[in-house]
């Protein structure tokens, strides 16, 4: 029986990680985020209450759970505080979160930039959430970011703060931004250093002394494969590897540890922010999903755009990270629907292909081969196990399965935590 289990998401994000991390959260001893900032927003509901995560693990509703934001993470320690405040508020006061001492800073110069980099790109833009991601990313690989541990020793923050300021201030002034004071910037990150300090810890240490204890841990991915920095519709994507394989690196451990990876995905697909979608649906049917699905960024509050599933796009996730298991998600908002579709290959100037090409100037190319199927009308939201669903619908997940070669494992019906159904008997152990 595996201890570990890892989240993934295997479309354009929002697939619906924040609920499936928490539903397993209430068995595991830690929650690790291993990549990403607070561009991400997942959402968690249970006993009537809808919670909204950015960059804080969804293993903090249970007050047993360990969590840990990874050194792979780009962390806002200001959004840190805003997040973690609006959980007191709603009265989540009793929880444990650690955050890596090597993790990168977002600093706030970085969603200055994020919004100039955008502006610079004319008509042409990612749609970023403008978070900051690319900035401190780039920030970390150009070797002057600055990271959480820094915080905590004084005059080695100051150091570097100094350095990075030279340059941030340098190009900011050339883009017409307002700069950055040294002595305002470094009294407001002493106060975070404050608060945040006790938090800040080698969560490495921590998540292989876990792992060597047998514990039960869940690594939660954020954003989804075909935003991947690598593997993604480049180049509208994200900053950084939401895969499997950034584990490793992003949490601090071996790769030997990783082996049961579940990919979370809708039941059809969606995608917020500018880049191709090959499935995308432009007519009153991507009306009726959107609104029944509530398809709205959790985020940005940006309508996502909506297209039907495709299995080209999940067998090439699925290929890269090694999907175990589906956990297929919203499959409630395609009920009432005559016929659905599924994607099964693109026709790429005149010939068929069953995996995506590298350029999005192809990928923009690319039409989708359908199938069509029978849908259903059954609301299935009260449904507890495979064997009650309807007749259509199990059909559908059978096709998913045969396209794609993976078993689905876990079936959501609705966006509380008891709307799930686990099929998978290895899930069901963990
Ligand atoms: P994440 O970023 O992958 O965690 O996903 P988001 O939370 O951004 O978006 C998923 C949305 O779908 C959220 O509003 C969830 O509450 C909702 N949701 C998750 N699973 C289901 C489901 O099975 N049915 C319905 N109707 N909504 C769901
Ligand atoms: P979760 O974890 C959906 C998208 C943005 C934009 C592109 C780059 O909730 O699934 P960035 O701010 O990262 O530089 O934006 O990536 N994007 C997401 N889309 N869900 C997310 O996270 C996303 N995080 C980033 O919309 O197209
Ligand atoms: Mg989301």
């Amino acid at each position: 029986m595996s201890e570990r289990l890892v989240v993934i998401g295997s479309q354009w994000g929002d697939e619906g990680k924040g609920k499936v991390t928490d539903y397993f959260a209430c068995r595991a001893d830690m929650v690790v985020r291993y990549q990403g900032g607070n561009n991400a927003g997942h959402s968690v509901m249970f006993n009537g209450h809808k919670y909204s995560l950015q960059s804080i693990p969804s293993g903090i509703f249970n007050p047993a759970t360990v969590n840990v934001m990874g050194n792979g993470m780009v962390v806002n320690p200001e959004s840190v505080l805003v997040e973690l405040q609006k959980l007191h508020d709603q009265g989540i006061t009793d929880y444990q979160l650690y955050i890596s001492d090597r993790a990168a800073m977002v600093m706030p110069w970085h969603s200055a930039l994020d919004g100039a980099y955008e502006a610079l790109k004319g008509g042409k833009l990612i749609g970023t959430t403008k978070k900051g991601i690319g900035p401190a990313y780039s920030d970390k690989y150009s070797r002057i970011g600055l990271r959480m541990g820094d915080l905590l020793e004084p005059e080695y923050f100051a150091e570097r703060l100094q350095g990075a300021l030279e340059q941030k201030n340098m190009e900011l002034k050339m883009l017409g931004l307002p700069t950055y004071d040294f002595h305002e910037v470094y009294d407001r990150y002493m106060e975070i250093a404050k608060i945040l300090g006790p938090r800040i810890v080698d969560t490495s240490d921590l998540i292989n002394k876990a792992l060597r204890g047998d514990k039960k841990i869940l690594f939660e991915g954020a954003q989804g494969m075909m935003l991947c920095i690598d593997h993604g519709t480049y180049p509208f994507v994200t900053s950084s590897t939401p895969s499997s394989a950034s584990v490793p690196v992003g949490a601090g451990i071996s790769p030997k540890w990783i082996d049961n990876v579940l990919g979370v995905a809708k039941a059809y697909c969606t995608r917020v922010g500018e880049g191709p979608f090959p499935t995308e649906l432009h007519d009153e049917i991507a009306h009726e999903i959107r609104e029944r699905g509530h398809e709205y960024g959790t985020v940005t509050g940006r309508p996502r755009r909506v297209g039907w599933f495709d299995a080209v796009v999940a067998r090439y996730t699925s290929r890269l990270a090694g999907i175990d298991n589906w956990a297929l998600m919203l499959f409630d908002v395609l009920s009432g629907l005559d016929k659905v579709k599924i994607c099964t290959h693109y026709e790429l100037d005149g010939k068929i292909i069953d995996t995506p090409p590298s350029t999005i100037s192809k990928l923009a190319r690319c039409k989708p081969v359908f199938i069509e199927m029978e849908g259903w009308k059954d609301d299935i939201t009260g449904i507890r196990s495979y064997d009650e669903l309807p007749e259509a619908a199990k059909a559908y997940v059978k096709k998913i399965e045969e396209l794609t070669e993976v078993p689905v494992g876990v079936i959501s019906v609705g966006p509380d935590r008891t709307q799930t159904i686990i099929v998978s008997e290895k899930l069901k152990n963990f």
